[in-house]
């Protein structure tokens, strides 16, 4: 595997992957789990060539948000993508991603401001500059991300085709630990007391799934159900739980043409977000199961 840190070296790579067929990248920021490799996988399996990113980047992290502390495990992640026959690793700079006086951003308007970006105002700017920057560097046939950044999809869906971006976005679905806890590279940060609480999270996902096969497609009853597994959940401040349109972001009354339910909450210090999506009048992706760590461990021992 080739690794490359400079603009011009990534544009001539992948220049010349792209005479030989199609390429699909995977844009990521590093601490690679299972769900970054599902990722990779699914570009492997649909693409002539593959190259991933690897950036913390500076922008889509508000001031005192947890751009210091964010994971970075780039030893691991090159053994991991070397292993998964990955062609090119573009691992930038910050300098080379944002030249020196670079004042450009890319706005997504409205969807840009609703769930994530309502909590973190300027997150999704941050996305969309150096995704638009990456899209232009690599100029991928397809671009692979993980459902479980459902907002994050949504602004990126809006920002490729109000910019004319040719890329095909590819979305994969939500990959999870055997507690049902989606895997993020925030949960490294987690305690194992605090992995055990994030799993409220999934349990809120679940109850809105079993109130849907209870024939309750109206969202209050599910944002009902899904607060009520927050309501003395220990050291869980619980951000949103959000019945939307998948596309709009914005609030839906009833799920019976297609919702997404989505869920953000802090967990002690880091916060984590998780999702579901409602086809036909029933949860397409909900987390089969959400287990306590510790008796997943006891099964495991
Ligand atoms: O989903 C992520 O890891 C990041 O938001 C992305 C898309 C790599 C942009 O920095």
């Amino acid at each position: 595997m080739k690794i490359l840190t400079t603009v011009g070296e990534m544009q001539a790579a992948c220049r010349s992957l792209r005479r030989a067929g199609t390429l699909g990248l995977v844009p990521t920021m590093g601490a690679l789990h299972d769900g970054h490799l599902s990722l990779v996988r699914r570009a492997k399996a649909e693409n002539d060539a593959v190259v991933v990113s690897i950036f913390v980047n500076p922008t889509q992290f508000a001031p005192g948000e947890d751009f210091e502390t964010y994971p970075r495990r780039m030893a691991e992640d090159c053994a991991k993508l070397e292993a998964e026959g990955v062609a090119v690793l573009f691992a930038p700079s910050v300098e080379q991603m944002y030249p020196q006086g670079a004042t450009t951003l890319v706005e997504v308007a409205e969807v840009g401001d609703r769930l994530d970006g309502a909590s973190r105002p300027g997150h999704f700017r941050g996305v969309a500059t150096v995704v638009a920057k990456l899209f232009h560097v690599v100029d991928p046939d397809r671009a692979y991300f993980g459902q479980k950044d459902a907002a994050q999809v949504a602004v990126l869906r809006t920002m490729v085709r109000d910019l004319l971006f040719r890329v095909e976005l590819v979305v994969c679905p939500i990959v999870r630990e055997p507690s049902g806890l989606a895997m993020s590279s925030r949960n490294l940060k987690l305690s194992a007391t605090e992995k055990q609480r994030a799993l409220a999270l999934c349990r809120a996902l679940r109850a809105a799934a079993r109130a849907l096969e209870c024939g309750k497609t109206r969202a209050e009853p599910l944002r009902a159900a899904m607060l009520r597994q927050f309501s003395g959940a220990e050291d869980v401040r619980l951000d949103y739980a959000e019945v939307v349109h998948p596309a709009t972001l914005l609030p839906v009354a009833d799920t019976r043409d297609g919702a997404l339910i989505a869920v953000a909450a802090w967990v002690g210090q880091t916060r984590l977000i998780d999702n579901l999506l409602v086809e036909n009048g029933s949860a397409a992706s909900a987390p089969a199961a959400c287990q306590d760590a510790e008796k997943m461990e006891a099964m495991h021992a």
